[in-house]
């Protein structure tokens, strides 16, 4: 399978990990992936590649023509972009699960409420585990196997564990999990289970989760499988590539992403930045990012200093993916920003439940976390920041099912009981759409079906 599919790396797509902070070229990597000299993170750079738009032109061929074919490094969608990804000498080496490949879909009712013309969201939650996680772990998790490591490690909100544990397996690792007791979402969890992680939930927040893998890794052999690993934000970077393919190399004028951890929207810039470079695209979409207010330190450090330094926060909201106070990837994050010139947003709880109920209400579906981005979307229209007749993505990373328990309490109308927000909670009322419980006889459905139809016809 290898030879007439892949040919050996040539100097132009070999890669090397450079400091984003002093610009060391680091041979070999610290088991954190700090840079050895100054602590900052890692990216992969590629020293040899040239911009060349016939290049582009073949490489364009190139990728569409992999979709017929039946090989595993064709039939993932990250896999298929490996021109502009690190090499692996043996592809027999990767570890996929037929990643990448989600659907750009066409979102009008949310285009309605947020006031554009048009409006699409694509679905990275459609991957295999059910999160956008799975484009970056075939990468890294490959890398870790070709390392020869025996374990792999991640701190996680609950997707990352997912897919890594998902990955782990497929690949004949063990994996760890750290995650903050309470705080991950069923789903989830039982993925992390069933896939056969060893899974600690720790009395602490994720932020904690983190501090602690962070040593556990200087001590024991332990593979690190956290964003901060730049191999997992080089998978992630396809999406954005697919994205581009899937609106036939015409940028659109916006890609709204969801922000926790800050890996998500470091690599979508990443990608961008390097296609525009490499002439695959002629200018850059502005790539903003939306936190949930209770979660929100992208959004105090560009606020209240320009992104200089890291306002970390104690965080709290029910979009628990997100629930992230001290951002690993904060300073890639404020690069892509001020790059692109997008915006930062955040929106509240009940903002959040509404537009995920919109996504909902399209016929899409996402997890919390993901529905941050129609919901700072309406808040940049309404600033004039997004026209109503740009083109704009919603890049939504969980699927629907990773965290039904939201979705029936917001359906039931109880997401807010008891809580201060309460009252602002009535704007919800007109989405919800609680299970009604009736005697099992034909009238009491067709009366239901008829009452349902004069309320929907009002
Ligand atoms: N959306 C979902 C569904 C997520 O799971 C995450 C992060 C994000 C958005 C934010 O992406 O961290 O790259 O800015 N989840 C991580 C996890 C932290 O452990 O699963 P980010």
């Amino acid at each position: 399978m290898t030879e007439n599919i892949s040919p050996a790396p040539s100097s132009a797509h070999r890669s090397q990990l450079s400091c984003i902070g002093c610009g060391v070229v680091c041979e070999k990597t610290e088991q954190n992936f700090r840079c050895a000299s100054c602590g900052d993170l890692l990216e992969i750079v590629y020293p040899g590649w040239k911009s060349s738009l016939s290049d582009a032109a073949v490489l364009k061929a190139l990728w569409r023509q992999r979709r017929t074919s039946g090989l595993p490094v064709d039939e993932s969608g990250v896999w298929r972009f490996r021109e502009l990804l690190p090499s692996f000498h043996d592809w027999q080496q990767i570890i996929t699960l037929r990643e990448g490949n989600t659907p750009l879909n066409e979102m009008p009712g949310c285009a309605r409420v947020a006031g554009l013309q048009q409006l699409y969201a694509k679905h990275q939650g459609m991957n295999p585990t059910g999160s956008f996680k799975d484009t970056g772990m075939t990468m890294a998790a490959s890398v870790a196997r070709r390392e020869g490591f025996r374990w792999v490690a991640c701190a996680s909100t609950g997707n990352t564990s997912a897919s890594m544990a998902a990955y782990a397996a497929r690949g004949g690792m063990r994996s760890l999990v750290l995650i903050p007791e309470g705080k991950v979402s069923w789903g989830k969890l039982s993925q992390a289970l069933d896939y056969g992680a060893v899974t600690c939930q720790l009395k602490t927040d994720f932020d904690g989760c983190m501090r602690l893998l962070n040593e556990v890794v200087q001590r024991m052999p332990v593979y690190l499988l956290n964003s901060v690993n730049p191999y997992r934000l080089e998978g992630q970077k396809t999406a954005a590539i697919e994205l581009i393919e899937q609106f036939d190399w015409q940028p659109p004028d916006h890609v709204i992403v969801p922000g926790g951890n800050l890996g998500n929207s470091s690599a979508l810039g990443k990608a961008f930045l390097e296609m525009k470079q490499l002439g695959f695209i002629s200018r850059l979409p502005k790539i903003s990012i939306i936190q949930a207010a209770g979660a929100n330190p992208l959004v105090r450090t560009m606020r209240e200093n320009g992104g200089k330094t890291l306002v970390a926060v104690q965080a709290e909201t029910a979009a628990s993916a997100i629930r992230i106070g001290n951002p690993a990837s904060w300073k890639k994050a404020v690069r892509i920003l001020q790059a692109t010139g997008g915006a930062v947003e955040q929106v509240s709880e009940v903002e959040i439940a509404l537009a995920k109920a919109e996504i909902g209400a399209d016929g899409i579906g996402c997890e919390p976390a993901s529905a941050v981005t129609l919901a700072g979307l309406k808040k940049l229209v309404k600033q004039g920041f997004v026209k109503a007749e740009e083109s704009v993505v919603l890049i939504l990373t969980g699927h629907l099912l990773k965290d039904p328990e939201f979705t029936l309490r917001f359906h039931r109308g109880d997401l807010f009981t008891g809580t201060e927000r309460e009252k602002e909670a009535g704007i919800l009322k007109h989405q919800q759409r609680a299970p009604i419980v009736l005697d099992a006889t034909m009238e009491a459905v067709i009366r239901t079906l008829k009452e349902a139809d004069d309320r929907l016809e009002t």
